[in-house]
């Protein structure tokens, strides 16, 4: 018996390829860097512009004048409310005029008593030194007026330091 196995594989392999790659979304890795850098730069400067962006606030720059001294409608017009400023120190806001609002130290300028709030006048309690709505001395034993300090009115509420 004889057995022939005659096994011939014809394999044809067409494929065509050009070799030649190119992709448009690609980045080298030296691109990629310099990518990243513009990047970096570009958000630093970001930070930089953020950084300079939340100042420019009001003129004051009284410690503590987010918080209003006292409510217009609280100082009696043709006299004066005692309060504190930002600072903490003692003053008077006046009310000459109807929505017109000043302030002077409440400290007396003879021995530095405070001074109170009167019937239309700051009369202080210690030597009896009385002083007008603008602080000037009105009677005797203080000579010297008292000094102004800056105020404004922002939405019916009295703030510390000038408009
Ligand atoms: S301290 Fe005010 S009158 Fe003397």
């Amino acid at each position: 018996m004889h057995a022939t196995t005659t096994e011939t594989h014809a394999e044809t392999h067409a494929e065509t390829h050009t070799g030649t790659h190119t992709c448009a979304g690609c980045l080298d890795r030296r691109q990629l860097l310099q990518r990243a850098g513009a990047v970096t730069a570009v958000a630093a400067g970001v930070a930089v512009l953020a950084a300079c962006g939340g100042s420019s606030g009001g003129s004051s720059a009284t410690p503590g004048a987010d918080g209003s001294l006292a409510k217009v409608a609280d100082i009696p017009v043709g006299g004066a409310l005692a309060a504190t400023d930002a600072d903490g120190n003692k003053i008077l806001l006046i009310q000459a005029t109807a929505g017109v609002v000043t302030a002077v130290s409440a400290i007396c300028t003879h021995q530095g008593c405070t001074v109170a709030p009167g019937k239309g006048a700051l009369v202080c309690p210690c030597h009896g030194s009385t002083f007008d709505l603008t602080g000037a001395v009105t009677h005797d034993p203080a000579t010297e007026p008292l000094p102004t300090v800056a105020v404004h009115v922002k939405d019916g509420a009295v703030f510390s330091g000038a408009a």
